[in-house]
């Protein structure tokens, strides 16, 4: 027996060992744990169950272990959680199979959409309220679950809006006590034995457990005492103009003047954390040795998941950890050794302009349950201190709470869903809080100009069903099957997916100009959809190459040195890669015609026009353009190939608001295509 081996084992082993001392001795100091058996016991009792706690209480790693050590999910069953967010989802589901001592994937896995680590021994699964919903096409019944656990019902997504609607009906269908009648859509189907009662839990942060109570006839709600430190609140003494320079200073004045503790900062999303993270590591060498010592972790959805563990990981001894975030720190995700909070006040929203039938994102104020929730992430371990990027004035103006995301989006893939379950009549189903007519009726629109209802508003066969199989957006969806039928899919399949992420060009400030000549050589005069199938049809000619000489090790290696040379961002193009395989195969399971165009792009374009009529724009005498669904006046976006070339006519994939509205990506076509490919809207228009 080779002896370094036996040398090594003791060691290992006893490493081992210490970890999972202390991930036990964490679980059992946690708010949560003292309230075990009275937690087990109310979710025995009532069938729908609030439970309301202080993020980082442990509702959303022990909950669930809980009732599975209790006995709820029996007969193979499974415990399902949701989580509006797939961060949470994975890290959390990741915890918790280490908390348990199994392998990810075994007893503890979670789904999401393009990622399922689940297996048929799974018993506590976390996945996003999206993917429950789609699971539901499959399984109207929910038939594999014994209990659900809506998290973080607080924030509202519209998912989770929908979810519980959903929800309500499936638990009648399920309960023993209801009789056909009362079962709404599902008395169509006969009930069986098999369909044993659910279990609904709604967990959430915040304390008004109000409204959900009352959504369920006044289910019962129980409080979770949590444990907070006092956190000193800061606020600057007039408005910021940069709030991204603001950060960058207080993250630099908390390591040189404040105590040990990590610092924890809230950015909108990827494409400022990069920056932020950009601008620290260079001001970093400026500083003396010994203050260098700074570790910077980001995290945000598109990040891959094996990057995302890394914010749990406590620095390196003598170092600071830096946690540059989204909204994803606010509730959905705890992260231990946090003392010092930067809140620049900003959010990414989204908002809906029913009249207009425009949904953007913009970045708006955080309410004050946000800015509230943001400051308690700094005295969860001892006191903390918080620093608000804004005057103490301000913070009275924010509104109290955030609007439910339903209230302020497109509703269409919502609807397609609802449909798809046998929801015909959307204004009548159970919402906690209904969008407004003028969004329902707009959203219905849409989905019959894409071809997915017929006249009587009943999802069409084929096209509405597959568009509802897709997990895209429908005009994405619609894209798809018509790129099947214009021998483009190929192409399609790749816009899509580069569609999904970031931008994949990575234009740092300082470096304007070295970027716009590495991507000069990607850039088409007919516009930027197939300037991103240069991109990424480059990047896969050179891995082909390259990988016939190395193996599967370095080719990550030669992946990331490619996008560095080539001005490309390595995280955006490898999120769209993995959505691109994911894509394929739902597509290719639904037997579209998967070709491709070769070098006839005026197929492709052509196709583009049919997609995306919805969103064409035409040049007006003063060099500015008109959208033509909504009138709204726009311009291109500079990011754009298009923005010096400005031709007539053009279909566009995304409305930008900050001073001016602007429209990115951006793909030149011909007017009269519009009225030959889609004349059930541009005929109306005439
Ligand atoms: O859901 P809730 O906010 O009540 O708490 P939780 O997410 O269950 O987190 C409980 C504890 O687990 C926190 O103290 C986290 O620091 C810890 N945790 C962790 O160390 N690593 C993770 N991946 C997730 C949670
Ligand atoms: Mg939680």
């Amino acid at each position: 027996m080779p002896s370094v081996h036996r040398g090594n084992f003791p060691n290992r082993q006893t490493q081992f060992s210490a970890r999972r001392q202390k991930i036990m001795q964490q679980k059992k100091s946690l708010p949560i744990a003292s309230v075990e058996k009275r937690l087990v016991k109310e979710v025995r009792k009532n069938d729908v169950l609030i439970i309301v706690g202080e993020t980082g209480s442990g509702k959303t790693t022990q909950i669930p272990q809980f009732l599975l050590d209790a006995g709820l999910c029996r007969d193979g069953r499974v415990i399902g959680i949701t989580q509006p967010r797939r961060v949470a989802a994975v890290t959390v589901a990741k915890r918790v199979a280490e908390e348990c001592g199994v392998e990810l994937g075994q007893k503890v896995g979670y789904s999401v959409r393009f990622d399922d680590t689940t297996s048929g021994s799974t018993r506590i699964k976390y996945m996003t309220d999206g993917l429950l919903l789609r699971e539901a096409l499959l399984d109207p019944y929910l038939s594999k679950y014994s209990v659900i656990i809506v998290d973080e019902a607080h924030e509202r997504t519209v998912h989770t809006d929908v979810l519980m609607g959903l929800l309500k009906k499936v638990q009648l269908a399920r309960s023993s006590s209801v009789t056909d009648g009362q079962s709404g859509r599902f008395h169509k189907m006969p009930r069986h034995e098999k369909y044993a009662p659910l279990k609904l839990i709604i967990m959430s942060a915040s304390l008004d457990a109000r409204a959900f109570s009352e959504y369920f006839g006044g289910a019962k709600a129980v409080h979770i005492q949590g444990r907070q430190f006092p956190v000193d609140i800061f606020y600057t003494r007039i408005a910021e103009t940069d709030y991204l320079d603001a950060s960058l200073i207080t993250i630099f004045q908390i390591h040189l003047e404040e105590g040990p503790g990590d610092i924890l900062v809230f950015l909108t999303g990827q494409e400022e954390i990069e920056s932020v993270e950009r601008l620290i590591n260079e001001k970093l060498p400026q500083l003396p040795q010994e203050n260098q010592k700074l570790l910077i972790v980001p995290i945000f959805a598109a990040l891959p998941s094996e990057q995302q563990m890394r914010v749990f990981a406590p620095a390196p001894s003598g170092f600071r950890k830096v946690i540059l975030a989204t909204n994803i720190a606010e509730t959905s995700v705890t992260i231990p050794g946090i003392k010092y909070v930067i809140d620049p006040g900003f959010v990414k929203a989204r908002s809906y302009d029913p009249g207009k039938g425009m949904e953007s994102l913009i970045i708006v104020p955080t309410s004050k349950s946000q800015a509230l929730q943001r400051s308690g992430r700094a005295g969860r371990e001892g006191p903390g201190k918080c620093f608000r990027l804004y005057p103490e004035k301000e913070f009275d103006k924010l509104e109290d709470s955030t609007m439910p995301e339903i209230k302020r989006c497109n509703l269409s893939n919502v609807i397609l869903q609802l449909k798809a379950l046998g929801v015909d009549d959307i204004l009548g189903f159970d919402f906690i809080e209904k969008p407004s007519r003028a969004a329902i009726t707009k959203s219905l629109e849409e989905l019959f100009l894409l071809g997915a209802l017929t006249d009587e508003c009943l999802l069409s066969d084929p096209v509405g069903h597959q568009m509802a199989r897709l997990p895209l957006d429908p005009i994405y969806s619609k894209a798809l099957i018509l790129a099947s039928e214009f021998n483009c899919l190929e192409e399609m399949l790749i816009t899509v997916a580069l569609l999904s992420v970031e931008s994949i060009f990575y234009t740092p400030r300082d470096k304007l100009e070295e970027a716009r000549t590495a991507t000069k050589c990607f850039s088409s005069p007919e516009g930027d959809h197939i300037t991103l199938i240069n991109v990424y049809r480059a990047c896969n000619d050179f891995l082909e190459k390259r990988s016939m000489e190395m193996g599967i090790a370095k080719t990550e290696k030669v992946f990331r040195k490619w996008c560095k040379e080539n001005y490309i961002n390595s995280r955006s193009l490898r999120h769209a890669r993995d959505i691109h395989k994911q894509i394929k195969g739902h597509v290719e399971q639904m037997g579209l015609n998967l070709s491709s165009c070769g070098d006839d792009m005026l197929q492709f374009r052509r196709c583009l026009a049919a997609s995306f009529f919805l969103n064409a724009a035409v040049k007006q005498p003063e060099g500015t353009y008109r959208a033509l669904a909504s009138g709204q006046v726009v311009q291109i976006h500079p990011s754009s190939v298009l923005f010096r070339k400005k031709p007539e006519c053009v279909i566009f994939n995304e409305l930008v608001q900050t001073n001016n509205k602007y429209v990115r990506n951006l793909t030149r076509v011909d007017y009269l295509w519009l009225t030959e490919l889609a004349p059930q809207y541009y005929a109306m228009q005439n």
